[in-house]
């Protein structure tokens, strides 16, 4: 079975204080993008990835599609102001598919067992999100005061991709779009029309690359594979 993926790269990446988009820094002499372009153009079950970019980047983006050999992006959409609202270009790319993957592209380090992994979950039961669980204990605090312990084994912490039904995704899309409403990532959206969305555990080097400590973290990661080891 093959999926189609959806990757949201038109943010400005703020918290990295670069002065551009993170997307172009490198990491072992690779541009963010181009790493996790590669994944995808790798993976067999890929069939197409639908690239949502600032309309000022396009030009440097093809430039890097060329320069690594990323033959499957089909469409290069504006994206809007806010993460959701590119995701959602995307979208409206897509005239039909299967199963859907929505993943940040400034998350290099996926790995192709938890694609594949979410593609079934999401074939068989519509819905599938990567995660891990939350390793700290965790507490509700208010106004700097403790109200109570929360129980960790109820926690994840989420990240991409997230899977869907392709229909599902659009569903949730228009709606959110009708209702004004703004979500975190593309879960809150299915969730709120009531339907199960399933969880699969990931690990916890499928980071989003965000601010600077991680740029290390991240060429730590490359360098183990590099070498050979997997763990
Ligand atoms: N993204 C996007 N459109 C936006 C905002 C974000 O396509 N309006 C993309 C980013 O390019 C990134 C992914 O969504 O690949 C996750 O967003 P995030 O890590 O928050 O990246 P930025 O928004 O670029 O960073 P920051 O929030 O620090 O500005
Ligand atoms: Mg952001």
């Amino acid at each position: 079975m093959q999926y189609d993926v959806i990757l949201p790269a038109a943010g400005s990446g703020k918290r990295m204080g670069a002065g551009k988009n993170k997307l172009f820094l490198e990491l072992l002499n690779k541009p963010i993008l181009a790493h996790t372009l590669t994944v995808f153009q790798d993976d067999q079950a890929c069939r197409a990835i639908y690239l949502a970019i600032k309309s000022s980047e396009k030009t440097e983006i093809e430039e890097l599609l060329a320069r690594y050999s990323i033959s499957k992006v089909v469409a290069m959409p504006v994206g809007g102001d806010e993460r959701q609202y590119s995701v959602n270009a995307c979208v409206k790319q897509i005239r039909a598919a299967d199963v859907v993957l929505v993943h940040d592209a400034a998350r290099p380090f996926i790995q192709q067992e938890t694609i594949h992994k979410l593609m079934q979950k999401a074939a068989t039961h519509g819905a599938a999100i990567a995660g891990v669980r939350a390793k700290d204990t965790m507490k509700r605090v208010s106004n700097g005061i403790i109200e109570g312990t929360v129980n960790r084994e109820d926690l994840w912490m989420i990240q991409t991709p997230q899977a869907f039904n392709f229909e599902l995704l659009r569903r949730a899309q228009q709606q959110a779009e009708k209702d004004g409403f703004l979500g975190t990532d593309e879960s809150m959206l299915v969730e709120r029309l009531g339907e199960v969305v399933c969880m699969v555990e990931s690990d916890y080097e499928n980071v989003k690359i965000t601010t600077k400590e991680d740029l290390l973290f991240g060429e730590a990661i490359l360098n183990r594979r590099r070498g050979g080891q997997q763990n």
